[in-house]
């Protein structure tokens, strides 16, 4: 089953992950690209419920093939940053094995900030597993892996035993590409020590949907500027508008980052089909790509609002729901 960003809460209890009855240990991959690992893991350990978590849709679609091939049921796909599933999805305690594979190496020193396994990670991570949890490493990149042994040190909260890379880490495709390149792979158990602080979610959803209405009409629109809204935690931007055919509706498309969650989004304004409102325009979040509702998307409906009544003295908000 594939998730989006807007399937979750923060944080998702496993049982909600998983459904309630799921007892068993949970396992995340992070950055699992073509879903093999994943796959051993399911054939592996039919107890456990796996999380897997992409950035690229490509990969979840093949990895979603190969498990619905292999009959696994048990696994959960999510289309979204392994950084946000950690600090924003996942209860404290909840995990009870984290695999990283091959994560991108970013091996330009101005990219680094890119790096997944950073000290902040490994803080937040170790709040989240459970207490004989652990996390396996297996990277190709030398200068990766003695850094994230480093930062795991700096977070002050874990044990480390580099060690050789179990067989099963050494039939991802990546580590078939290196394999066959001759290079050397390199492994690590990190075990929490039990001291995290506790860490909140950063990004806190909520179930309404975010809306405002306005008095006024449909605006006749000869351009469109970028406009862009700094908020405490990230920012919203409304790229584009365009007319629907029918000409009923505006819709303004958008991108919202909230630390490392970034989501399309479309804000849409149309005319309130009750008769007796027929001056009343609705401005919402169409449900369209399933975003999360965060602060992100009712700063987005407030810039989409403000705008329109930027545009002429007629326009007045009178509900704000967000
Ligand atoms: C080098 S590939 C390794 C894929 C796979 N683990 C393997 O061994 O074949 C790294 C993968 O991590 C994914 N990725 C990179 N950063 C990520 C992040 N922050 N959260 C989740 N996935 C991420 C990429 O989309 C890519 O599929």
């Amino acid at each position: 089953m594939l998730l989006r960003p807007g399937d979750l809460h923060t944080p998702t209890p496993p049982g909600e992950l998983f459904g309630g009855e799921s007892s068993g240990p949970v396992f995340l991959e992070i950055g699992f690209g073509n879903g093999r690992f994943l796959c051993h893991l399911a054939d592996e350990y039919p107890r456990a419920n796996l999380l897997g978590v992409e950035l690229s849709p490509t990969a979840c679609q093949r990895t979603l093939q190969r498990l619905g091939d292999h009959g696994h049921e048990r696994v959960r796909l999510v289309l979204a940053p392994g950084e946000f599933v950690v600090r924003d999805v996942m209860p404290p305690g909840s995990l009870d094995r984290v695999f990283v594979n091959f994560p991108d190496p970013w091996p330009k020193e101005r990219h680094r900030e890119n790096r997944l396994l950073d000290a902040e990670f490994f803080t937040i991570l170790a709040d989240r597993m459970a207490p004989d949890g652990h996390l396996r490493l297996t990277t190709d990149h030398a200068d990766y892996f003695e850094w994230s042994l480093e930062q795991a040190d700096d977070s002050g909260l874990w044990r480390v035993q580099t060690d050789q890379p179990p067989p099963s880490t050494l039939g991802t495709k990546y580590a078939r590409r290196w394999q066959a390149e001759d290079k050397s792979i390199e492994h690590a158990l990190f075990e929490p020590t039990g001291e995290a602080p506790e860490i909140p979610a950063s990004i806190h959803a909520t179930e309404t949907m975010h809306h405002a209405i306005l008095k006024g009409r449909l605006p006749d629109l000869d351009e469109f500027d970028k406009l862009r809204r700094p908020f405490d935690g990230g920012q919203a931007i409304l790229l584009h508008a365009y007319r629907s055919v029918d000409g009923e509706r505006l819709l303004m498309t958008g991108l919202l980052e909230e630390e490392e969650l970034s989501q399309d989004i479309i804000v849409e304004a149309y005319e309130s089909p009750t008769e007796d409102l027929d001056d009343r325009l609705i401005v919402r979040i169409k449900p369209f790509a399933k975003p999360l509702t965060t602060e992100g998307t009712s700063q987005a409906v407030d810039l989409a609002a403000e705008w329109l009544t930027s545009l002429d003295d007629e326009y007045r908000v009178i509900e704000r729901r967000y």
